[in-house]
């Protein structure tokens, strides 16, 4: 049978009685929907429930303070989604309707891509297919595809073949659910992902898409989908010295296959000092004799500066040198004019320390 008209029937057997789903009402649904966010429908269900017994329409959410709203939301965590509500809800009183459309949804604040396709499908039957975690899972897992789902080239993949698979009306066989068809099927999928096709030890030989799954097939249900794992973030310490010599200051520029290519940076000993894991800190001796020749004193302007990247925490020292003799420094350094540095491209973090300067 059909992928969508199994997932139909294995939901009118299976699905979950939720309380938001006894209503076509799309502000109960868009609260259902932003409490179950990073939510599991057990504590959100109680918490749905104590929000719609004292805000039951938006108009009365939208009276609310933010204060309010927020005490009531204690617990649940994630305190922006609440934040995010109360506001929404002022939205909608000035737009004047509850928004019907994908593109009016998305413009309500805490409203994702996801969560439009979840109320404009649910309440309004719009066809648009929602892609959540159960949603990859049982895709990953049914078709077999492997592209990480945590990729740009996993999400288009995914959302693309999701949108395919919207079962097409008229469903004759399934008269019951014709009449709801996105609604049905998008909570079906999403339903068959958290009972039948679960991360851990899912059902595969009591499930009805087994014997046209190709992860069962392949004896691959426990890989798939595939997450990249995100880089480990490591630490590196950094010193930089800005030399002065009569007016001028020694840079040079970043090499290839460098995060910080092309840019510029003032004297960096620990090119030259330390290990390619860059973790050693250098003492002030050891930095003064990688600049032979030069008899003159360091005085430190920052230290540990701290400097977030996605994939590294780097902690720069910043040093001054002033010397009338100018050191002998690898080739790739250039001498400029101190007046000129601020026409070189250089790191974030560099400028930063050169406003210790
Ligand atoms: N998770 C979030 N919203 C859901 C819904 N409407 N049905 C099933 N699981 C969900």
């Amino acid at each position: 049978m059909d992928f969508a008209l199994t997932l139909l029937q294995w939901f009118r057997e299976n699905g979950r009685d939720l309380p938001w789903r006894q209503t076509r009402d799309p502000y109960a649904i868009w609260l259902s929907e932003i409490i179950l966010q990073q939510t599991q429908v057990k504590q959100g269900w109680e918490y749905w429930e104590r929000f719609i017994c004292r805000w039951p329409t938006v108009e009365a959410l939208a009276a609310a303070t933010e204060d309010e709203v927020l005490r009531e939301w204690q617990g649940l965590g994630y305190y922006s989604r609440a934040r995010n509500l109360h506001y929404a809800a002022r939205q909608i009183i000035d737009l004047g309707h509850f928004p019907n459309t994908l593109e009016d949804l998305r413009r309500l604040k805490g409203v994702g891509d996801y969560t439009a396709a979840a109320i404009g499908s649910i309440a309004f039957d719009l066809p648009a297919a929602v892609v959540d975690g159960n949603v990859y899972r049982v895709l990953a897992r049914y078709f077999g595809v492997n592209i990480p789902i945590n990729t740009t080239e996993g999400k288009k993949t995914f959302s693309a073949l999701a949108q395919s698979l919207l079962p097409e009306p008229p469903c004759q066989k399934q008269k019951d659910n014709c009449r709801h068809l996105n609604a049905v099927y998008n909570q079906a999928i999403m339903d068959f992902g958290a009972i039948q096709c679960t991360p851990q030890s899912p059902h595969c030989t009591v499930c009805p898409l087994m014997e046209s799954c190709e992860a069962f097939r392949s004896g691959k249900v426990g890989n798939l989908p595939v997450k990249l794992k995100n880089l480990k973030v490591c630490e590196r310490h950094l010193v930089y010295v800005y030399i002065r010599c009569q007016g001028e200051t020694a840079i040079h520029r970043r090499g290839a296959g460098d995060i910080w290519q092309g840019l510029w940076e003032p004297y960096s000993p620990t090119i030259l000092s330390e290990g390619k894991d860059g973790l050693t800190k250098s003492s002030d001796s050891e930095i003064l004799n990688t600049l032979r020749g030069i008899n003159g004193t360091l005085v430190s302007l920052r230290r540990d500066v701290k400097h977030v990247l996605t994939h590294r925490v780097l902690y720069a020292d910043f040093y001054l040198l002033e010397t009338d003799v100018r050191p002998e420094l690898p080739s790739d350094y250039i001498w400029i004019p101190e007046t000129q540095f601020s026409d070189y491209a250089v790191p974030r973090l560099i400028e930063i320390l050169l406003e210790s300067l």
